[in-house]
């Protein structure tokens, strides 16, 4: 059923809202095609399995239904634009107390929203970013797209207090993970690196994209294990995540990234994603 905000409500009893029992996926349009569906999708029952919930659509009902949602906002709206869709299911109703096995009927709810680019500035300057030592309390999940994103929001509240966009997020050990929504790469010499998704990060699909382009872009990619000082000396750095694609990080931990510009390789690496894409030129 689609309605307009104010009427979409959800019990106070819903796991989601209890405990952020819930996985999630967000999805964006380009000239009204949802970009990459099917793994949005694929993934969303991934990360549902890893917290042992069920799901109640066929993966290629969900497909149709987020088809036919976007479809029928888009003829609404009557106005261009591309949008986001947003797929939340929480694992429903539940009586209180940990124990999933009361909550039978998951909640699905799908958000659609028009999609706000960056702002110019950001594409052309670049962003600042921090790095956040964490311990990770959901990793039990490891890496799935889980509802709760407290750390994320810990950790974006110290970037914002301390002026930055972003923060890189940093394990237990020290190494570094991910940004709070988006993969992190780092470019150094000939090689592109970014950590390997046996770490407790999320798969991003932007990230295997970009790495598919590597070669592309004249740059042999490796998935390995980094250290923030992997960060400090790159030459280049920037983050990947449906909503930004690619975008730059020039100034970390208040220091320049390399000459403190988007750089070139990440200029052909995010020319190369929008290509293999089929996507026009950034
Ligand atoms: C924790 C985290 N890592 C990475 C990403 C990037 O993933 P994708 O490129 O699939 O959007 C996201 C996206 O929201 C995220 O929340």
């Amino acid at each position: 059923v689609l309605v307009p905000v104010e009427r979409a409500t959800v019990s106070v009893y819903d796991r989601g809202f209890l405990y952020g029992d819930a996985v999630f996926e967000t999805i964006r349009t380009y000239e009204g095609e949802p970009f990459r569906l099917e793994e949005h999708i694929d993934r969303l029952g991934w990360s549902a399995e890893r917290v042992g919930m069920k799901l109640t659509l066929s993966s290629a009902d969900q497909v149709a239904e987020v088809r036919s949602a976007l479809k029928k906002v888009e003829a609404e709206r009557g106005e261009p634009g591309d949008l986001v869709a947003r797929i939340m299911i929480t694992r429903g109703e539940g009586p209180f107390g940990l124990d999933p096995a009361g909550a039978t009927t998951p909640c699905r709810v799908l958000f659609i929203h028009p999609y706000r680019p960056l702002p110019d500035k950001d594409r052309t300057d670049g962003v600042s970013a921090i790095t956040y030592a964490t311990y990770r309390p959901s990793d039990a999940a490891r890496g799935a797209k889980v509802g709760n994103y407290l750390e994320s929001i810990v950790a974006l509240r110290e970037a914002r207090a301390r002026g930055a966009h972003e923060a890189i997020i940093l394990g237990v050990d020290g190494q570094v993970l991910e940004g709070t929504t988006s993969n992190v790469f780092a470019v150094r010499g000939g090689r592109l690196l970014t950590p390997p998704t046996s770490l407790p990060i999320l798969p991003g699909i932007t990230r295997g994209l970009v790495l598919d382009a590597a070669s592309d872009a004249g740059l042999v990619a490796e998935e390995r294990p980094l250290a923030p000082a992997d960060l400090h000396d790159a030459d280049e750095l920037f983050v990947t995540s449906t909503i930004r694609e690619l975008l730059s990080i020039t100034r970390i931990d208040d220091r320049p990234v390399g000459a403190g510009v988007p750089g070139p390789k990440t200029r052909a690496l995010y020319e190369a994603f929008r290509r293999n894409a089929g996507l026009p030129p950034p």
